[in-house]
């Protein structure tokens, strides 16, 4: 067995309740019928993780907490008194890094501004919007529960409580959406002048409403032009891409996902959660969460039903291929000393593929770092399926 060294650990905590679920969305998000059971839910999270801690032994090794996620869903529908129960209870648990990154998704039809201080005195230091569209008939389309005002006005809050940093979450490439249109949302989101932009495409995801019923999208000619004209914007006004979707001003990068495409490790709480950790002796271990609420809360009932819906650890043979596939969506370069501490493997495994996508001008090689290049992103499934092992 191979050696490795566990990297940074992050915690990722699944809210699965929507006011009502929008038709583009395949997350584990459930339509509200009743009220959120906002008490045992969190009771149930703090278990969950308690659990995981026993079971992978962390507290014998304690790493301190590099970030939290705490994602959905519409984890806005917690109160703030529940969100500081819950990171109250997480610390209690499991120390947190000095500069712990903690960031919360919003959805801005569920935010008032008392709540929003609330969060950031809970610990929260960053705040994720997502806003879609600020255009009216669009975010109607999109069945958002808000309006374009709500969404601005989200954005000035963040600004006005002095977050760390906060994220507003924009799509393109939306039904019946001309370049121009695509290009004035932007303008908008710039505007606001938000650290950290998520600039979506949509995609048409299976098991959604618009699966079943497929709008009006923008051609690839449009998209082409949406995203080169867009992406210009973002950079003319001091935006950075550092992932395939991801731009911030510099400083600004989200810390959570960096890790997770970094190849790092998380714990994941939470119906459907996932998460993945690493173990000296060379495991590499990935878990999923019961999915449905209901079943997740009844684990944690009497201990009886399991709480875990799979564990399986991550064989050599695709280490390589989850290493690139997180790795090569971000921008910047990849220490090779990151490839060997991560998956515990050593070159050879890889040096074959390496040197055909050197050949076919994928990636740059330098000593000590690979770099993904223009071609190699425009052909990233290509590049990406030659680390798959039969
Ligand atoms: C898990 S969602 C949660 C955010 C929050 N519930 C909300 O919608 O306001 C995170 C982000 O993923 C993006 N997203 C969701 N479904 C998508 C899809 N089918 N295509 C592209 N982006 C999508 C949206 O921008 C969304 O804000
Ligand atoms: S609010 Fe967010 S998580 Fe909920 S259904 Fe809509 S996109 Fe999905």
């Amino acid at each position: 067995m191979n050696t490795l060294i566990p990297p940074a650990l992050s915690l990722y905590v699944h809210i699965p309740w929507c006011v009502q679920k929008c038709p583009y969305c395949d997350f584990n998000s459930h339509a509200l019928k009743a009220d959120i059971p906002e008490q045992e839910y969190i009771a149930a999270l703090l278990q969950d993780l308690e659990t995981d801690i026993e079971r992978y032994q962390l507290n014998n090794s304690p790493r301190p907490l590099h970030s939290i996620f705490i994602g959905g869903g519409t984890p806005s529908l917690i109160s703030a008194e529940g969100i500081a129960t819950l990171l109250q209870g997480i610390e209690a648990r499991i120390p947190f890094k000095s500069d712990i990154e903690i960031t919360m998704e919003a959805n801005p039809g569920t935010i008032e501004a008392e709540r929003f201080a609330g969060y950031q005195k809970a610990g929260v230091t960053r705040i994720s919007v997502g806003v879609q569209s600020f255009e009216q008939q669009k975010l109607e389309r999109l069945g958002r529960i808000h309006g374009q005002d709500e969404a601005v006005n989200a954005a000035k809050l963040a600004h006005q409580i002095g977050l760390n940093s906060f994220n507003l979450d924009l799509m393109h490439g939306l039904p019946d959406q001309s370049v121009e249109q695509a290009l004035a949302d932007l303008d908008k989101a710039i505007e606001l002048d938000p650290p950290h932009l998520s600039w979506y495409q949509l995609t048409i995801e299976p098991n959604t409403m618009f699966y079943y019923k497929q709008p009006t999208l923008p051609d690839d000619d449009d998209l082409w032009d949406i995203f080169e004209q867009g992406h210009k914007k973002l950079a003319d006004a001091g935006y950075v891409q550092y992932e395939i979707s991801g731009y911030s001003k510099p400083g600004y990068q989200c810390q959570h996902n960096l890790n997770y495409w970094r190849f790092g490790d998380y714990l994941g709480i939470g119906c459907g959660s996932h998460g993945k950790l690493s173990f000296a002796d060379g495991r590499i271990v990935r878990t999923t969460k019961v999915k449905h609420p209901r079943g997740y809360l009844a684990a944690f009932d009497n201990m009886v039903k399991p709480y875990l819906s799979d564990e399986t650890e991550v064989d050599d043979t695709d280490r390589p291929f989850e290493f690139f596939m997180n790795r090569f969506r971000l921008i910047e370069a990849c220490p090779k000393q990151d490839f060997l501490d991560t998956t515990g493997l050593g070159f050879t495994a890889i040096q074959e593929t390496i040197d055909w996508a050197i050949e076919k001008g994928y990636i740059d090689e330098s000593d000590s770092h690979w770099q993904i290049t223009k071609k190699g992103k425009l052909f990233l499934n290509d590049l990406l399926e030659a680390f798959m092992v039969d």
